[in-house]
């Protein structure tokens, strides 16, 4: 496999080779890399609270988007099931649209699980990207699995990382950067630096395409979940080796080069720049929020105290763990922010916008 990159091979595509490739790709070895078993733990595995709470906070919006969603990189399922369970009565239409398709079958066997059979009738799996997105659409640590382009800031120039297979390993390799490539990196440092000798960190061109994109064709309403921060704190000068971040096992690293296809690969969101680009295509920003204060805020308190597992002496102690987690500004509350969009649909007067008047952080972008 390593002499894939017997040529040097750009780091945003040697990326997307480790993370999609259809044979030797992270992605393509399905649902064991989730969950306690696997290599990470996403909100939604951690507890179907995460998922209720969003479905009910998305109530009053659906029927504005005509009770369709759809949800991009669904994982196991997860989400889906958990929409549904406090969202279903409104929901006419779930489609799942993720580049791993070999998830298909886990993801369908949970939602019947769950939901009965009956439930197929609502379900719709998009290999691509539709036309128009007349809907909500969602999803929860998609943004930071998209591949990045990987730079350092060296004699005041901007190099670019390349990946090589040479004698018998894969090495880095800093080409000088593009001239579009050199003007951003470049800008970035006049803005929010000055940057340290050596300087490394990345910037997502393709998670961008993809939000202006979806901005492009939506119609409705878009709200995305994942770990990041504004572009400040993104890229301040005390942050010299960038987010990109390698996890097996629960554990990350930073050996991005080895295990190739056997660990996963992210970056966290700049936050500022899913803002512009999302603007930059017509879309309204509805509000940026922590995931802690979000879900607060849409009563995942409440949603818990009526399960009856909560008082049960073991399950109960996990679950308020898991809770803890979800919410705690030391772990993923304040970490994970909730940017929400609009394009051709008013969002006005449902909680959902008026917990984000509230909790609103907008100003940092
Ligand atoms: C870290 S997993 C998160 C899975 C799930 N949302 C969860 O929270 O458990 C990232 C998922 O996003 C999918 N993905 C990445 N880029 C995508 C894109 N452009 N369109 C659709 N799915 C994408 C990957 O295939 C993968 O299933």
């Amino acid at each position: 496999m390593l002499s894939n990159f017997n040529e040097a091979t750009r780091f945003d595509e040697f990326m997307r080779f480790a993370l999609y490739d259809p044979k030797h790709g992270y992605y393509a070895r399905g649902e064991q890399i989730f969950g306690r078993e696997g290599d990470f733990i996403t909100a939604p595995e951690l507890s179907p609270l995460f998922g209720q709470t969003l479905g009910k906070a998305l109530r009053e919006v659906l029927p504005r988007c005509d009770g369709v969603v759809y949800e991009f990189g669904a994982g196991t399922g997860q989400l889906a099931c958990d929409i549904l369970q406090t969202a279903g009565d409104l929901i006419t239409q779930y489609n799942i649209v993720d580049v791993s398709a070999g998830l298909k079958p886990i993801q369908l066997a949970k939602l019947k699980a769950l939901h009965g059979p009956g439930v197929e009738q609502k379900l719709r799996w998009l290999g691509e990207l539709p036309t128009e997105l007349r809907g909500v659409v969602l999803g929860n640590e998609v943004l930071d699995a998209t591949p990045v382009r990987r730079f350092k800031w060296q004699n005041n120039n901007p190099l670019e990382a390349w990946v090589q297979h040479l004698n018998g390993e894969l090495q880095w390799v800093w080409k000088p950067a593009d001239p579009a490539f050199a003007t951003t990196v470049s800008h970035l440092q006049a803005t929010h630096g000055p940057w340290p000798e050596g300087y490394e960190s990345e910037i997502a061109e393709q998670s961008i395409a993809w939000v202006k994109t979806v901005t492009e064709r939506l119609n409705g309403l878009a709200l995305m979940i994942d770990y990041g921060f504004h572009e400040a704190m993104y890229y301040h000068p005390t942050r010299s080796k960038g987010t990109l971040r390698a996890t097996s096992r629960h554990t990350a690293h930073d050996d991005f080069l080895v295990k190739v296809g056997n660990q996963d690969l992210t970056a966290h969101v700049n936050f500022s720049s899913v803002y512009d680009a999302l603007t930059s295509c017509g879309g309204e920003l509805e509000g940026y929020a922590h995931q802690g204060e979000f879900l607060l805020a849409h009563g995942i308190l409440e949603l818990a105290q009526k399960q009856t597992e909560l008082t049960h002496p073991t399950r109960g102690a996990l679950m308020r763990q898991n809770l803890n987690t979800l919410l705690n500004e030391a772990d993923m509350g304040e970490a994970f922010k909730v940017i929400c969009w609009s394009k051709g649909v008013n969002a006005e007067g449902t909680p959902l916008a008026e917990v984000f008047v509230d909790k609103d952080r907008s100003g940092e972008l």
